[in-house]
């Protein structure tokens, strides 16, 4: 069976597809942030995954107001990028693991999680930049699953449904027959809100102990509503739903973690990345 060797969990600004692109690792304002990702690939070089189950929120490329899934899933040969309006360049298509993608399709379903099978999906920088970040190099060495939550449209599931879904996801890696080694990816946040009277907002004692909690207690965010989410992380903050479902599909058992960063701010947003052993 299919084993799964880990979590990871980045923020997801376009902007970084800029400084990756004009080669700024370097450049005072972005070291602090890049600082956080060598550690991370040297266990990655380790631990050598086959295939990515990317938990992210598309931003309005492929799903936008007017049909928006609660959850989807990606089912494609591969996935590609295209121009959403930063001005970032595109990236090369990502492989998909198709296998994999019906396996957890079927599983969710079963387990009764609605999802929206997607053969053909479009990814934008959610799930582009932070496997840029993690395999830099020019094509992405892993294959992917994406899996789109919805944390850009009201009604948001609840952080304990997106764990729920992260625990149903774990144990459909765990039971696919394959020998393959899977990481499980979540992606945005942390606290962050882009527009409105609190544009700006930042809440570094959240999370903080958001990130304690991911090795601590696991099921720690799930107490708070939606709208409390949205209160103590702003409006975009709210991505952290995407690092729950990281975390539920690594299970109850202990995980180490192998590094984790924080730096405020990089573009309006509260910066975290982290990788835990499971
Ligand atoms: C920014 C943050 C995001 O999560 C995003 O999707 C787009 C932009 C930002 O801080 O610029
Ligand atoms: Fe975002």
């Amino acid at each position: 069976m299919a084993h799964i060797v880990g979590g990871l969990a980045a923020s997801h600004i376009p902007a970084i597809g800029s400084a990756i692109a004009k080669g700024l690792q370097q450049d005072p304002y972005w070291k602090p942030f890049f600082d956080g990702f060598p550690p991370i690939r040297d266990w990655l070089a380790q631990v050598q995954p086959d295939v990515a189950v990317v938990f992210y929120n598309d931003h309005g490329l492929n799903f936008f107001l007017d049909k928006m899934p609660t959850f989807a899933i990606g089912a494609a040969t591969e996935y590609r990028n295209a121009d959403e309006g930063w001005g970032i360049p595109t990236l090369p298509p990502i492989q998909g693991c198709v296998d994999l993608s019906w396996h957890l399709i079927d599983h969710l379903i079963e387990r009764e999680f609605d999802i929206v099978t997607c053969q053909e999906m479009l990814v934008d920088h959610a799930c582009t930049i932070p496997l840029k970040l993690f395999w830099p190099q020019e094509r992405c060495p892993v294959r992917i699953v994406p899996v789109n939550l919805n944390t850009v449209q009201f009604p948001l599931p609840s952080a304990k449904r997106c764990y729920a879904l992260g625990q149903a996801v774990g144990e459909a890696v765990r039971t696919w027959d394959s020998d393959a080694k899977v990481v499980i990816i979540g992606t945005g946040g942390l606290s962050h809100q882009l527009d409105g009277q609190r544009a700006g907002f930042i809440n570094k004692a959240f999370d903080l102990q958001f990130m304690d909690s991911m090795n601590a207690d696991p099921e720690w965010a799930t107490q708070y509503s939606i709208h409390e989410l949205v209160e103590k992380t702003g409006t975009q903050g709210v991505e952290l739903l995407n690092w729950l479902a990281m975390r539920g599909a690594l299970g109850g058992a202990a995980v180490q973690t192998v590094h984790r960063n924080y730096h405020i701010p990089i573009s309006n947003t509260a910066t975290g990345v982290m990788a835990l052993a499971a």
